[in-house]
């Protein structure tokens, strides 16, 4: 009995040894350090900072411009460093820069500290990219139109938006001109001047003309919202107005977006004029109307568009969306669909961006970014474009032209700016947007010189 005893004892004892030899190797692993942000932050470099670390005898520094440390800056690929802080010169001004630390005591080294990206103030001394979009875009392997929003007042031959447009565009999308408010003044009495304009234009350059956008309820003339006839009748003159300017511009325009923003932010039917007066099946209406004007009008390869916005980040919205999507293409009554994208450096993510595009992709439709813009300001936290917001920006377009490149040729159409120039934008002080700033979401600043958005979107294009 003693002897079992013993046995059981020095068992338990070897084993609780064990455990706190365990515990002890455990209490005494080297920690990863905290990185903490930068400071002393100039035009040429910064004080990159870290935690203390129990035992460490010393740290290894990694410094690098691209947040997956694919490089290293010289001298910065795990240098060794006693201190808490190394103060790093020499560097590029205007340029984000991305480091991490490891702890390391004789022969054992941590695991790698969080990542901390700072951006040195000043100009960068490279050049934005002067390639131009289309150049670029009409050399993949499976080619899109590259669009702008235009203002018929903008196409004066040699102004400087029609030297860009020439050199950088290969699709153009009127911004206001082609809407029923301009262009319909009463019932079967219109104004074609600038919609006219803005087709000729594209129909004269090679340039892609996109009709936007046949139903807007914030487009409709006071004629129509304030129409004393009948619904019946009001349907009707819904069915004129699609069938005239469908057959006006048939031959000429490319694509037309039918409906624009039927659904509203909580994932139903947007309580507009067209739905009250027309009923639920308002929106396969206006396509079979759309495309029995196209057809006989000999258009048969017009492209039909549902168009809207803000669905990759609203689940609800977007479901609803598809739900309009596809009793459209059960009639066969669709060719695309149009993501509008006006997005900020923050949002929607790149996964929320490409699950909503790819449920459009599984369907066979088209896939159109249709308004692109990139609001750096939504919450008016800045006063100037700063290096960092403009960097966001860069890497936003290049994420989002990156995910439009990757999909499938047969689902390509275009990518559309919403706009020229920042100062142009219908963002800032935006009430409909509820924007409180100003802003520059746009690829070109107010002297139509490039930004590093632009050279965002050709990165996207690599
Ligand atoms: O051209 C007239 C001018 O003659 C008149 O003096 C002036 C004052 O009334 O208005 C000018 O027209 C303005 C037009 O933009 C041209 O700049 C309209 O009032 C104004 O409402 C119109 O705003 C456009 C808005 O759609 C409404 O049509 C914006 O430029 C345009 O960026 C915006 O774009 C929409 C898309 O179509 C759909 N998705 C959302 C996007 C942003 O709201």
């Amino acid at each position: 009995m003693k002897n079992i005893f013993l046995l059981v004892f020095t068992g338990a004892m070897l084993f609780l040894n064990s455990c706190s030899k365990d515990d002890n190797e455990g209490a005494n692993a080297l920690e990863a350090p905290v990185a903490n942000p930068a400071k002393d932050v100039n035009n040429t470099g910064f004080r990159a900072k870290w935690m203390y670390v129990s035992t460490a005898q010393s740290y290894l520094l990694d410094i690098s411009t691209s947040a997956d440390f694919e490089t290293f800056l010289p001298d910065y690929n795990s240098k060794p460093v006693t201190d808490l802080n190394e103060v790093v010169v020499g560097l590029d001004g205007g340029t984000r820069y991305f480091y991490r630390v490891r702890a390391k005591r004789d022969s054992e080294i941590s695991a790698y500290s969080n990542v901390i990206s700072v951006v040195t103030n000043g100009v960068s001394s490279i050049p934005e990219d002067p390639t131009f979009l289309k150049v670029k875009a009409n050399a993949l392997q499976h080619p899109f139109f590259v669009g702008m929003a235009v203002k018929a007042s903008q196409l004066e031959t040699g102004s400087q938006y029609d030297v860009i447009l020439k050199n950088e565009f290969s699709s153009i999308s009127a911004e206001y001109e082609m809407k029923m408010n301009p262009i319909s003044v009463a019932s079967g009495v219109y104004n074609w001047e600038a919609a006219d304009k803005i087709v000729a234009y594209g129909n004269d350059n090679g340039i892609n003309v996109h009709g936007h956008a046949l139903v807007w309820h914030v487009a409709v003339p006071d004629w129509l919202t304030n129409y004393p006839g009948t619904d019946a009748e009001f349907s009707n003159e819904v069915r004129q107005y699609i069938t005239d300017v469908v057959t006006h511009f048939a031959g000429k325009v490319t694509s037309w977006d039918v409906v624009n923003e039927a659904v509203d932010d909580t994932g139903n039917l947007r309580n507009t004029i067209f739905l009250q007066r027309m009923g639920p099946n308002y929106i396969n209406q206006c396509f079979q109307w759309a495309r029995e004007a196209a057809d006989a009008a000999g258009d048969t390869d017009l492209l039909l568009f549902y168009n809207d916005y803000a669905t990759s980040a609203n689940i609800p919205k977007q479901n609803k969306v598809y739900e309009l999507v596809d009793a459209l293409k059960a009639s066969n009554l669709i060719n695309g669909v149009g993501f509008q994208m006006h997005n900020t450096y923050l949002s929607p993510t790149k996964d929320q961006i490409e699950t909503d595009i790819n449920r459009a992709v599984s369907k066979g439709l088209k896939i159109h970014i249709s308004e692109l813009d990139i609001q750096v300001n939504p919450f008016n936290d800045i006063s100037t474009f700063t290096n960092e917001r403009r960097l966001d920006q860069k890497d936003k377009y290049k994420e989002i032209v990156k995910i439009y490149n990757a999909i499938p040729s047969a689902n390509k159409y275009a990518l559309t700016i919403w706009g020229m120039r920042d100062n142009e934008s219908w963002i800032p002080y935006n009430a409909e947007l509820n924007h409180p700033g100003n802003d520059w979401p746009l690829l070109y600043d107010s002297n139509f010189a490039i930004k590093s958005a632009h050279t965002g979107f050709l990165q996207g294009l690599d």
